[in-house]
């Protein structure tokens, strides 16, 4: 591909969805894209390239767009966030809201839904105890419009079932079909899914409680990143965390929080004092 051609791509990725595209990352553009121009009729990527330099279909920008993330993720990712969630940081919010029984969680760039539905297990699992008349929202965001639908649809392919899910909790809350496994809706009403580009303004967000951004802004440039942290602290309750995920890091001077547990990815307001202390044993501690 063309140096010029190259760049025209970097940029639209970058304004479009953060996402900072280095040169070793450019053979990415040819087996990603090369699908998007054939559906889309062109004979080539070169011609495809050539008609992005005009005045492009909004949904063509977006296809090249979708064609370039990455959208891997697994249920109960790296599980620590997931045990530290159950057992310190939801006793915590607990614990300090007396009255206020009200809980809203964002999953912000969760692709097909694994991450906000471990969320929603996490949450059925403790709705008959420590949560118990607390009011849930989970909220499941992303750039691309298939993996929220994808996301709304419930249902997951073996494999996808196989990559990190408890044998326990496929048992629990999934049924078995024909090609893979439906989600039950006790778990799948708890989340609402909406397409979202986090680069937009969260004005009509309202607050969380707790922000998982996981794995998502690890492809941002530097000064992107703590631009997009310092939104979603205007986001996020006093009281309230956020995580990242797995070896993902914070530059603490240009952002408002600062790590509190790195092998769980999570961050707090730098100006708090935490004293967090595990109500039940850490599994993977
Ligand atoms: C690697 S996946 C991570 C999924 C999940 N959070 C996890 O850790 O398993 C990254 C997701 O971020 C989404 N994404 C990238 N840039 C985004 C943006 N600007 N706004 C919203 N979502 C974005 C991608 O579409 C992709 O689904």
């Amino acid at each position: 591909m063309k140096i010029s051609d190259f760049e025209l791509y970097r940029d639209l990725l970058q304004r479009h969805s953060g996402l900072s595209l280095t040169a070793e990352r450019s053979y990415l553009l040819d087996s990603r894209l090369t699908p998007v121009a054939r559906r889309w009729g062109y004979p080539t990527l070169e011609a495809m390239t050539l008609a992005l330099r005009g005045v492009p279909e909004t949904r063509l920008v977006e296809d090249v767009i979708e064609a370039m993330m990455t959208n891997d993720t697994a249920f109960f990712r790296d599980m620590r966030p997931f045990v530290m969630l159950r057992d310190v940081i939801l006793p915590e919010i607990v614990r300090k809201r007396g009255r206020k029984r009200n809980l809203r969680i964002w999953s912000a760039g969760c692709s097909s839904g694994q991450e906000p539905f471990s969320i929603a297990m996490v949450i059925r699992e403790l709705q008959p105890t420590l949560l118990k008349g607390w009011r849930i929202e989970i909220l499941g965001t992303d750039l691309s419009g298939q993996m929220i639908a994808k996301a709304k649809t419930g249902h997951f392919t073996q494999f996808e079932v196989q990559r990190g899910l408890p044998v326990k909790d496929l048992i629990s809350h999934f049924d078995e079909t024909d090609d893979g496994w439906n989600l039950h809706d006790d778990v799948r009403n708890l989340v609402h899914f909406e397409v979202f580009n986090i680069l937009d303004t969260m004005d009509d967000l309202g607050l969380f409680d707790l922000i998982f951004c996981r794995n998502v802004l690890t492809y941002f440039d530097a000064k992107m990143r703590s631009t997009i942290l310092s939104s979603m602290a205007d986001h996020l309750a006093d009281d309230g965390f956020m995580f990242l995920g797995d070896g993902e890091r914070i530059d603490e001077a240009n952002t408002p929080f600062r790590m509190i547990d790195e092998r769980a990815g999570l961050l707090g307001f730098a100006d708090q004092e935490y004293n967090l202390t595990p109500q039940t044993q850490m599994a993977t501690s």
